[in-house]
């Protein structure tokens, strides 16, 4: 079949693998929709590994259910990308985010399991999670990002009326402000070195001021504003600049939560975390329940995350949206990609 693969640094090939075949403790899903993600935007740019096929947010339809006799036929599934052990300590404390191997079989995220950028994917069946009739594909191939900023904003522990900065106006840090929100924020500020995803975030509902953070007056003008700092700091972003500069405008006692990944080591000036004596709390995915509690505010109309889908493309149009994507001046924050289009 025809997919979408790592050829080398910011080059995709379109090529062919063999079909998924039914396996023990598998589902095989037919796919309607995949979302490009800031991580997969990593592997491209550093076009390793080769041969890769990537697209772990996504949604279809069950092609054969395998072992999962709640399941039939056309069903409308997304998955959970993750390949937990299932035995281990994380594992049995409901925290299969952080179970050692989760990674290494992840859909999408290994050469082991090919993802999503390909008309059919096969997926471990305890990961499968059903959608229900009233959820759309787009909203399907979202549930998977906005866990990831769900999660994030539990760990934040946002208490009503804290003011909370959101850096990075991505999606994770869109879907981050959109729950920081809801929590009962009283100020969420969203800084981006680019304005049109700035302004984005804004003109969405999601944050209620944006903030260029190449502008050195940013940095002045929010600690004036918050008079000293925010409560807590949502680190959407992952590099060293965006890193300090979360240190630099949360207050003191405050909280930062980084969810931002860098594949490089980065320079971070660990005194000001010292002096503030700042609670630095990392967040990586989300947990089953987190994952299906998404599921259900978004087919309940709690949540709106279809405004953030910006285009659907073919396979053929997954390298332009890549660029788009890393242009620096694109508004476009979500992309999806229909592998049957
Ligand atoms: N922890 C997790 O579980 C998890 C899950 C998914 C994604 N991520 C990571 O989170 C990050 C965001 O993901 P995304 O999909 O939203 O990515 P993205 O690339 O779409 O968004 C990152 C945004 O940060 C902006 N930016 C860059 N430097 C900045 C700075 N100094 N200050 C403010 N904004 C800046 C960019 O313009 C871009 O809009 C990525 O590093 C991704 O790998 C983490
Ligand atoms: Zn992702
Ligand atoms: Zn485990």
């Amino acid at each position: 079949m025809k997919c979408v693969a790592i050829k080398e640094v910011k080059k995709f090939e379109i090529t062919d693998i063999p079909e998924p075949t039914i396996k023990e403790g598998r589902v095989l899903i037919n796919v309607q929709k995949s979302g490009i993600c800031g991580s997969d935007i990593h592997y491209w740019v550093n076009g390793e590994p080769k041969g890769l096929v990537m697209g772990h947010e996504f949604c279809g339809t069950v092609i054969d259910p395998g072992n999962r006799d709640d399941l039939k036929v056309r069903d409308r599934v997304t998955a959970l990308p993750i390949s937990p052990c299932g035995k281990c300590e994380a594992c049995e404390s409901g925290n299969p985010q952080y179970c050692a191997v989760t990674w290494n079989n992840a859909v999408g995220l290994s050469l082991e399991n090919s993802g999503a950028l390909a008309p059919k994917l096969s997926v471990r069946s305890d990961m499968v999670v059903k959608i229900p009739d009233n959820m759309s594909d787009e909203e399907g191939a979202m549930v998977e990002p906005t866990a990831v900023g769900f999660h994030a904003v539990r760990l934040a522990d946002i208490k009503v009326g804290d003011k909370v900065l959101v850096i990075g106006g991505g999606i994770i840090g869109l879907v981050s402000a959109m729950f920081a929100k809801k929590e009962g924020a009283s100020l969420v500020a969203l800084s981006e070195t680019n304005s049109a995803r700035g302004e984005k975030s804004v003109s969405l509902n999601v944050a209620d001021e944006w903030y260029d953070a190449k502008d050195s007056n940013t940095v002045p003008t929010l600690l004036e504003k918050t008079h000293g700092g925010f409560d807590v700091v949502i680190e959407c972003v992952g590099n060293a600049a965006a890193v300090n500069s979360s240190f630099t405008l949360v207050k003191q006692g405050g909280k930062v939560v980084l969810v931002g990944v860098s594949t490089d080591a980065v320079n971070i000036y660990s005194v000001m975390a010292v002096m503030k004596e700042l609670t630095v709390q990392g967040a990586i995915a989300y947990t089953k329940e987190e994952f299906r509690k998404c599921v259900d505010l978004i087919a309940s109309k709690q949540i709106d995350v279809r405004k953030f889908v910006d285009d659907i493309v073919s396979l053929e149009g997954v390298q332009a949206s890549y660029e788009r994507l890393t242009s620096g001046v694109d508004s476009a924050v979500k992309i999806l990609v229909d592998p049957n289009k």
